[in-house]
């Protein structure tokens, strides 16, 4: 069966990089910007690549530069060329699929890989085994049902429901849809309201697996991008809100990924108010939430949650990043009809989630508050320590201060992220180029690192960070860094 698509040589022209700004010779560049592609997901394993002749013409490059770059991806196992047929990307059989956002990697991962390329942690030891020794004892009840309940254990939406309460959202449990992780509960909402070709706004950089859920369900993401200060901009959100009137506005403003900003009250009203006006359905994807690094004085400003503020806008949330990411256990909170007209489209998916995995989440949403603390304490001493020694090491880059979450976007001071990313793989270093948080190839002036791993680790990646990219001789005093400017215009890609 061939499962495989095409790309032509004017949309895959618009996924790269600038190539005139990467370093080394140019044929080098596009086959590392192609396998960049291949390796983050953005392009599948089978997808037939335009004739050398047609990638040519569309970047302005002499034909030999694209076969010099299809040979190198060939040379390096990427790309089979079938005589007649045309160049299809491929994988070695030892690659496979890793972490949200479908990035590939070589199963070649030893004990001394230090992976930065996810930002997640590990389950807090002890807590997850006690919840499921505990619901052992519960399961009794649901095993002589069929087991089959879409919207979720009632239980378990009482629970959630409750913890919007508690944040001032009123909720009954009819509000609730628990569903197998943020992912899906985003997929299932693409599902129930896009029609191919309808817009979707973004914010830029957003988080990967987000945009792919997008371009999956053959939307049109429109991406506004952050303020200069790496704060949320709320303004340029409401203008594009006005200017297009999309579908819907997924958006991240409880400690965004990758920046880890925080949206404050008012900005929150102002982008709500121009939804309104747009016809525009708010999502809000609430996977950090609970991940608070402020310290206890600056809670008081905590700002109000986008559903206190606005009845209309549906929230995603996920036990994920405050508990495991395997527990594959998220919700969407969305007024009962909606969540009636989700549980309808979920059935058709997956049928349900499973009951076990409901009822260990039900007893860990008990102790949320207690492991989220602990893991807070944890985060602020990482993020501290990564500060710290990118302000050492790497002095001229720029990290955003986050306020919370579990990563810091930082702009470098070349745009190079992909070419660095690449070399740093080699020295067992995983991490995400800023391009992946784009649509079209932007954004190769920053990396998200994530503060996730343990602080010897953490350090350990940073030294190794800096030396590669001083070997690449990017640094900027060797760098004419004036002649790229930084990416802030409002992009609307197909
Ligand atoms: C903003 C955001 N949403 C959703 C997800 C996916 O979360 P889940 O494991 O709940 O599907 C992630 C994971 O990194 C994320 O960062």
């Amino acid at each position: 069966v061939d499962i495989s698509s095409r790309i032509g040589a004017r949309p895959l022209s618009a996924l790269l990089p600038n190539l005139a700004e990467q370093s080394g010779p140019r044929y080098r560049a596009l086959s590392a910007a192609l396998a960049a592609l291949l390796l983050d997901g953005r392009l599948a394993p089978g997808v037939r690549l335009p004739s050398e002749r047609g990638l040519a013409d569309a970047l302005a490059m002499s034909r030999s530069t694209a076969t010099a770059a299809y040979d190198d991806l060939a040379n390096s196992g990427l790309l089979i060329r079938k005589r007649g047929s045309g160049s299809y990307l491929t994988l070695p059989a030892n690659a496979r699929v890793s972490g949200p956002g479908a990035r590939m990697t070589r199963d070649q991962r030893d004990d001394a890989t230090l992976d930065l390329s996810i930002a997640c942690l590990p389950a807090i030891p002890g807590t997850v085994e006690s919840a499921t020794v505990a619901v052992a004892a519960e399961l009794g009840r649901y095993l002589s049902g069929g087991g089959y309940q879409p919207y979720g254990l009632d239980i378990l939406r009482a629970a959630v429901a409750e913890r919007y309460r508690s944040r001032g959202v009123p909720t009954s449990p009819d509000e609730v849809l628990i569903t197998n992780g943020a992912q899906h509960g985003f997929d299932l909402v693409l599902r129930l309201a896009i029609n191919p070709g309808d817009r979707v706004l973004t914010e830029l950089p957003t988080y990967p697996g987000a945009l792919d859920a997008i371009r999956a369900h053959s939307a049109r993401a429109a991406a506004v991008p952050f303020a200069g200060d790496g704060r949320w901009d709320a303004t340029a959100i409401s203008n594009t809100l006005q200017q297009t009137a999309p579908r819907l506005a997924f958006l991240i403003p409880d400690f965004h990924n990758p920046t880890g900003a925080l949206a404050d009250t008012e900005q929150r009203r102002e982008v709500l108010a121009a939804a309104r006006r747009a016809g525009t359905t708010v999502v809000i994807d609430e996977s950090f939430v609970d991940i608070d690094l402020s310290d206890t004085s600056e809670r008081i400003h905590k700002p109000q949650p986008m559903a206190a503020l606005d009845r209309t806008v549906i929230s995603i949330g996920s036990l994920s990043k405050p508990i495991w990411g395997g527990l594959r256990i998220g919700w969407i909170r969305a007024d009962a009809d909606l969540v009636h007209r989700l549980a309808v489209v979920r059935a058709r998916s997956d049928m349900s989630g499973a009951v076990i995995d409901q009822l260990i989440a039900r007893h860990l949403l008990d102790d949320l508050d207690r492991i989220v603390e602990q893991r807070c304490v944890e985060l602020r001493a990482k993020r501290d320590a990564l500060l710290a020694a990118l302000a050492t090491e790497l002095p001229t880059w720029k990290p955003t201060y986050p306020v919370g979450g579990l990563s810091s976007w930082v702009e470098l001071d070349a745009p190079a992220a992909t070419a660095l990313t690449h070399r740093l793989e080699q020295r067992g270093v995983l991490i995400t180029p800023g391009s992946r948080f784009a649509l079209d190839g932007t954004l190769e002036r920053f990396l998200r690192i994530p503060f996730a791993l343990p602080v010897t680790d953490l350090l350990r990646a940073i030294d190794v960070i800096a030396e590669t990219w001083q070997q690449l001789g990017l640094a900027y005093d060797v760098y004419d860094s004036g002649r790229m400017p930084r990416q802030q215009r409002s992009l609307v890609t197909a």
